[in-house]
């Protein structure tokens, strides 16, 4: 989960060689290094592609630009008009430099090490298409789904059909696992969540189960709460993320009898680092590895993180 980024000095250097953050995900020479930096620190079963959810927008014709200190920033769009008028031709054009980063990564990375890819999920990548960047209410976003669900329903169904193309492509070019990250499912209530969070995945899922079957597919409906087993059958997903408020005893008594979970330490655990790291740790491996578990963070790590502190994680997973 965000293994690459601003914790890392190696990392600052190499973002420091381009001015925007989305010319870093469009260099392959730039992406594989930061996405190899991670593995050559750590001794991690798995590498994550170097790139961002909204290069999914962006490659769709919007705009999409990325501040210092602001995060990213996209000309929102709020109406059915407006969905029409975002490109329908050329998205693997626009992202076979990821394509590119893929294939060179598979070629590098040892064979142990899993090669990851990724995408937004479709609720997730329209909040910040209707919003504009990251909200704090999604006001906007879900008052144009309650108002207009036909209208919004356009937008979603253009997401899925860009994610399946785009996930399949990074199968095609060596992924060998991917992700879908829906960051914003917590915040619908039951209703909505069922049509914008779990029928677009589940229509993702199915059409790259019937295109390439052996691929598995991780769903991370990060604050799904009381909806993350309804999410985790209904959607079909090989497995589930799970967030930092995912209780064990939930995981480990409701989710593992549908299938593996992934998870969940809280990044700030990371930071803090010492007695506390390791005791959460513990808990988690205690509870979670008698049933089918890949150990991750709940949430993205944080700039803030001391990279030794990664290292005291890595070793306390693999003494166990
Ligand atoms: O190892 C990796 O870092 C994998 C690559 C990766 C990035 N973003 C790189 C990135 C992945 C998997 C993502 C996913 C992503 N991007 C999500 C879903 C996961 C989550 O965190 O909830 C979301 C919502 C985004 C959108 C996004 N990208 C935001 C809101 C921001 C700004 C955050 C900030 O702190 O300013 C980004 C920028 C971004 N994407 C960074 C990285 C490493 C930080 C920018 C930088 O370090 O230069």
């Amino acid at each position: 989960m965000r293994q690459a980024g601003r914790y890392l000095p190696e990392y600052r250097k190499v973002r420091a060689q381009v001015s925007g953050f989305l010319d870093l995900c469009y260099t392959p020479d730039l992406a594989v290094e930061v996405s190899l930096q991670p593995i050559r620190r750590y001794a991690l079963d798995a590498a994550i592609v170097f790139s961002d959810i909204l290069v999914v927008p962006h490659a769709l014709g919007q705009t999409v630009a990325f501040r210092e200190g602001e995060g990213p920033v996209l000309e929102p769009i709020r109406n059915e008009a407006a969905v029409a008028q975002l490109r329908s031709a050329g998205l693997h054009d626009q992202l076979a430099p990821v394509y590119e980063t893929v294939r060179r990564l598979a070629k590098s990375l040892p064979r142990e090490v899993a090669l990851i890819g990724f995408a937004g999920a479709p609720w997730t990548v329209a909040t910040y298409m209707v919003e504009g960047g990251t909200s704090r209410s999604f006001h906007d976003v879900q008052l144009w789904a309650y108002r207009d669900p036909e209208g919004f329903a356009k937008l979603i169904d253009r997401l899925v059909a860009a994610t399946i193309e785009y996930l399949s492509a990074q199968i095609t070019a060596g992924v060998e696992i991917v992700q879908l990250f829906d960051s914003w499912a917590g915040i619908l209530p039951e209703a909505a969540f069922k049509r914008w969070v779990i029928e677009p995945t589940a229509r993702i899922v199915a059409a790259l189960r019937h295109r390439h079957p052996d691929v598995p597919i991780i769903g991370f409906p990060r604050g799904a709460g009381l909806l993350y087993p309804g999410y985790f059958s209904a959607t079909d997903v090989s497995a589930v993320g799970l967030d930092t408020t995912v209780p064990l005893s939930v995981a480990q008594e409701i989710l593992q009898r549908i299938g593996p979970v992934q998870g969940n330490l809280d990044p700030l655990l990371v930071v803090a680092g010492g007695a506390s790291m390791a005791a959460a740790t513990r808990a988690i491996v205690a509870a979670l590895s008698q049933g089918p578990f890949v150990f991750n963070l709940g949430h993205g790590i944080v700039p803030e993180t001391p990279p030794e502190h990664v290292a005291e994680l890595v070793a306390l997973l693999r003494s166990f």
